[in-house]
């Protein structure tokens, strides 16, 4: 078994290098994404392992199967980058991290809320310049506020307990609505209508590409806080942007961008940014951008490389595996 790594940073490598031996697997670790120029770095290899900004579309995956790869093993969660259905019918297996710590994901979704809620991010900037000023940084309190969750899965969970400890109120929207004690769901526009804050938990697919969008400006509440930590085309950039300009968002805290591949993951520190609504963003003072951070963690880092080396294993020795997307 050889694995091609593709879009590895050190952390992946250290993380992931003990195991591969303990699993006596060859691998070759690539700081270049997996997509139509670079798939020819597979060749020889029986697996590939992929990211979250790696585009494994059909053309790919048809080269990947003459390349007599056999196995896209993804080391995430989302799999909307991913053409499943097209590498079934090329013979591919596709496995993923279905969980890997949803602590991470919603701890960063809070820690993104209160550092725009209490201005963190401006006083840390001040006081190094020894400003000690508190004019701007007024804030307000958690407490009392309705917080609106889209997707009430793993993460959105985990995020909704972290809330309730902040005694908010909880109102939901998921389109598989669970039984859960202190959550009211609603239908998503009432969310956009009661929410001063919402947060984004569920996955990308047909149905939730830009469900966020010009039409939701007209909805949401004057002031509302937007938390996307899930997948950045859940919300059409242009009209965040909008709604920022137009001060209908009170504040954006965003892990993760509709365009990012191609950005995130690189200093980019030297360069001139061509995305002008990234840019827009980035520099308002209300909005917050972490680049697709919100999973880094000591903890996840672990439980992703093993995992993912567990479920190569599984394919390979012809057991059942629990983590194929399909
Ligand atoms: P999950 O599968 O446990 O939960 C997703 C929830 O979304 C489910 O309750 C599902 O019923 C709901 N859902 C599905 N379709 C929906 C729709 N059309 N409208 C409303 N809700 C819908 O997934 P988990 O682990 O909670 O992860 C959520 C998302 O977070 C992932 O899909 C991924 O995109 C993102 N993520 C982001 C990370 C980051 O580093 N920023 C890391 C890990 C995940």
């Amino acid at each position: 078994m050889k694995i091609a790594f593709f879009d590895t940073k050190s952390y992946d490598q250290e993380v992931f290098e003990p195991k591969l031996k303990a699993a006596k697997f060859r691998y070759k670790f690539y700081d270049t994404r997996l997509n139509e120029d670079d798939v020819i770095l597979a060749k020889g290899c029986d697996a590939v392992c992929v990211f979250v900004n790696d585009v494994v579309n059909s053309t790919v995956i048809d080269q990947l199967s003459e390349l007599g790869v056999k196995i896209i093993a993804l080391r995430c969660a989302g799999f909307n980058n991913v053409d499943f259905k097209y590498a079934e019918q090329k013979g591919i297996t596709v496995v993923r991290v279905p969980a890997y710590s949803p602590y991470a994901v919603a701890e960063h979704a809070i820690a993104l809320l209160m550092t725009s809620t209490r201005k963190i991010h401006k006083s840390y900037i001040r006081t190094r310049d020894f400003n000690f000023s508190l004019q701007g940084l007024t804030g307000f309190d958690l407490y009392g506020k309705t917080v609106g969750v889209i997707g009430t899965g793993k993460i959105g969970r985990v995020f909704i307990d972290i809330c309730k400890g902040f005694g908010m109120k909880i109102i939901a929207y998921d389109k598989f609505p669970a039984d859960i004690p202190g959550v009211e769901y609603k239908p998503l526009d009432t969310i956009y209508r009661e929410a001063d804050i919402i947060s984004f938990h569920c996955p990308l697919t047909d149905d939730t590409l830009h469900m966020f969008n010009f039409g939701t400006l007209g909805k949401i509440k004057p002031g509302v806080v937007i938390i996307n930590t899930s997948r950045g085309a859940l919300i059409d950039a242009e009209a965040l942007l909008e709604g920022i300009k137009t001060k209908k968002i009170g504040a954006a805290c965003l892990d993760v961008y509709e365009e990012e591949s191609g950005y995130f993951y690189e200093d980019l520190s030297g360069s001139i940014i061509d995305d002008d609504t990234l840019s827009r963003l980035i520099s308002m003072p209300n909005v917050i951008v972490t680049s697709h951070q919100a999973f880094l963690t000591r903890e996840a880092l672990e439980n992703i490389a093993t995992t993912t080396v567990q479920n190569i294993k599984q394919i390979t020795s012809g057991e059942e595996c629990a983590n194929i997307v399909k």
